[in-house]
């Protein structure tokens, strides 16, 4: 199938791609590299170095990759920034999203695979999170994650533009080739990893008085290959609607620090802070839905393979993609 894969440059999207150019699919791949990376792009892919601000030459990349299905990963995507500049998200996540969503619906292309993510629930009402539970974002990120669903909603009613909207819990771990490497890091693991590595002195744990077993905030990590396997099985015909991706598994922030410090055999020296505002204690998946009706299960459940593959991309990459 002929794929068009925005922020296919990104930590999640280039492992996507990868997979899809493996599947046989062909790929073309539009990023303005604000954040990706040129050498994260598989290089069977085609790339297209361009913003989604571009309106027309939007419609004309989107035209030209003859794309059957689009898979739509660019996005801002650091909560606190959010927070300080939500026109800059709004506007990224939201009005370019727009641009995408028009481009699609005027070549042609029958599905789009939307990056959501679980900040669209904001503050759970009970664990673990179904993909029915209210919706209440805390933070514009969140928000113009949750904005961009609805307008999906929206084409497939009067456009009959079909859509799969993927719920991300906590993304982590790599590949051989795909690894993470933001410009501002803000995920633990690859912090932590920076620390084994010797490129920072210490990590900081944001909380230590939590209502969980050792006092420190429990997320849901899920490897960046099962993330991208979910996508490939949401172009199968059939495949519709929204859907979380976790593992179901809950971790400490210092149960993820201990696994670091086992696979690296690094001590990592910590310090404690205050708790961050809006941070909830646990978030915790329920992926049934997408294991019932999409057959997906998560192939690297464990923290220890998912630390083990980011430990093992950072040790070969330790300036990241360094472009
Ligand atoms: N990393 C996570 O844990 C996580 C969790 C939930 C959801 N998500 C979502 O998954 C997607 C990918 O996340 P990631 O961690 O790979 O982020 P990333 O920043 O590594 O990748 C995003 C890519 O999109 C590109 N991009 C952004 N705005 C663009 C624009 N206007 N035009 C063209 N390209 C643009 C960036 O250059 C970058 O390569 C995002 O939509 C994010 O919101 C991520």
């Amino acid at each position: 199938m002929k794929v068009l894969v925005t922020g296919g440059a990104g930590y999640i999207g280039a492992a996507c791609v990868e997979q899809l150019c493996e599947a046989g699919h062909t790929v073309t791949v539009l990023d303005n590299l604000r954040e990706g990376h040129r050498s994260a792009v598989d290089p069977r892919a085609r790339f297209v170095r361009l913003c989604l601000s571009e309106r027309e030459a939007v419609l004309r990349v989107v035209r030209e990759s003859g794309a059957q299905a689009i898979v739509h990963f660019a996005a801002l995507a650091l909560v606190g920034e959010s927070m300080t500049d939500p026109s800059r998200y709004f506007r990224n996540n939201v009005a370019y999203g727009l641009n995408l969503l028009d481009a699609a619906v005027a070549a042609g292309v029958r599905k789009l695979i939307f990056s959501s993510t679980c900040a669209t629930y904001g503050q759970p009402e009970r664990l673990p999170i179904t993909e029915d539970l209210p919706q209440r974002p805390i933070n514009p990120y969140g928000e113009s994650k949750l904005m961009f669903e609805r307008l999906l909603g929206w084409y497939e009613r009067l456009h009959g533009l079909e859509f799969v909207a993927f719920r991300y819990f906590n993304a982590a771990g790599a590949t051989e080739r795909c690894g993470e490497d933001h410009r501002v890091e803000t995920h633990l693991i690859p912090n932590v990893l920076k620390v084994a590595l010797g490129r920072a002195a210490q990590c900081e744990i944001y909380g230590t008085d939590y209502p969980t077993p050792d006092g420190t905030c429990i997320r849901d990590y899920i490897h960046i290959s099962d993330l991208a396997d979910a996508h490939i099985r949401a172009l199968a015909p059939g495949a519709r609607g929204f859907f979380n991706l976790g593992n179901g598994a809950g971790y400490s922030v210092r149960e993820v620090v201990r696994m670091c410090e086992e696979v690296s055999g690094v001590r990592i020296p910590v310090v404690e802070r205050p708790r961050r505002p809006g941070d909830p204690p646990r978030l915790v998946a329920s992926a049934e839905k997408a294991m019932r009706e999409l057959g997906w299960r998560p192939r690297f459940p464990g923290l220890r393979e998912i630390v083990a593959s980011a430990w093992a991309w950072h040790r070969a990459h330790p300036d990241g993609y360094a472009d």
